[in-house]
């Protein structure tokens, strides 16, 4: 016999060693820092949970948003919105609090943590239900709200460029699971960024599955070629980025540059003069190579343009991104 024991009912029962991650740590007072929504309450982090019957835990089923806070301001607020509620109606949830509401929640959020420059994270689970998949047991949606600090790649990358590589993976195809949806369910994006951890890379270039370059695990791609920027289009099967849109209809337009949407395949990415990466989360970072391999080996390693690191129209449309966030008018809408 095993040493290994059934736990009984916790409730009212003191702790009994049983094996297993021991994730319930008795916390400390830092972790206590950001104080979350949950549920129509601010709990400080160590207290902020869901139940194990929820179905964003158990399925991956709800949506979520990633927002940046610059000076205190909510970075395109407004498109988030639409976002997040265009995405919980495509997977038939009614998100219980009204747009306002769920800005409100996060001003409060925002406020409660002093937070000037840093990252939201809006989740809206289908809530608390039953073992099952049916999504009509569970009642009310959860909505959570974590406003925190983030750091997402060092300094220098931003400078000298990142690698990635290529994925094997193919994106996951729109008539299977839209990936203008942000939902919960991200497996092939995480899948495809293991591909890169194996690699050493931070990213993947994510192809779908006629070929077409579509983006990578967590953010949109460009190219510059020639002077003009180009961007995969919606229906390649991509988030149809916050930061993509600012980038193709404010950064462009101010930097007199032409930016087009286009289908292309990876041969056309590889000879372009420049690359770059945008999301919430990455703003915009040039790629200076792109890797290849085949399942075990990197096969090939391309050097991005005739420039080491950050190409010249990147870094301007980045000076222009930058000056844009930390100026007075962050732009909400
Ligand atoms: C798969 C994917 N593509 C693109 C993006 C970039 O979108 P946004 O600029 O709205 O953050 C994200 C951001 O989370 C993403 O997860």
């Amino acid at each position: 016999m095993g040493t290994s024991t059934i736990a009984p009912n916790a409730v009212g029962n003191t702790a009994v060693a049983l094996p297993g991650p021991a994730v319930f740590h008795v916390p400390s007072a830092q972790e206590e820092r950001p104080f979350i929504y949950v549920n129509g309450q601010m709990l400080p982090k160590n207290k902020a949970m869901v139940s194990v019957y929820d179905h964003g835990l158990l399925y991956g089923d709800g949506v979520f948003e990633g927002i940046r806070v610059y000076r205190g301001r909510i970075f395109k607020s407004k498109q988030h919105m639409d976002r997040l509620y265009k995405c919980a109606e495509a997977i038939r949830m009614q998100i219980p609090i009204s747009k306002d509401e769920m800005v409100a929640v996060q001003r409060r959020c925002i406020e409660m943590n002093n937070l000037a420059d840093g990252y939201i994270r809006l989740v809206v689970s289908r809530g608390y239900g039953t073992l099952g998949l049916d999504p009509r047991k569970c009642p009310v949606p959860g909505v959570i709200c974590i406003a925190d600090e983030i750091h997402l790649f060092p300094k220098e990358m931003y400078e000298n460029g990142m690698r990635v590589v290529v994925a094997n993976r193919p994106k996951t195809p729109i008539p299977c699971l839209d990936p203008r949806i942000k939902s919960l369910n991200y497996l092939n994006n995480i899948l495809a960024k293991c591909e890169a951890i194996d690699f050493g890379c931070h990213e993947v270039v994510m192809l779908n599955t006629d070929g077409d370059v579509t983006e990578g695990s967590g953010d949109n791609i460009f190219m510059i070629k020639d002077g003009v920027v180009y961007t995969t289009p919606s229906d390649a099967g991509i988030l149809e980025g916050i930061t993509r849109e600012f980038v193709q209809k404010t950064l462009c337009p101010a930097l007199g540059l032409k930016c087009i949407e286009k289908n292309f395949k990876l041969d056309e990415l590889l000879k372009a003069d420049e690359v770059f990466l945008t999301g919430s989360a990455a703003e915009i970072i040039a790629v200076s190579q792109i890797d290849q391999h085949d399942g075990k080996v990197i096969t090939t390693a391309n050097h991005i343009g005739k420039v080491k690191g950050e190409g010249p129209l990147t870094k301007k449309l980045r000076a222009k991104f930058r000056e844009i966030v930390t100026s007075d008018n962050v732009p909400e809408e």
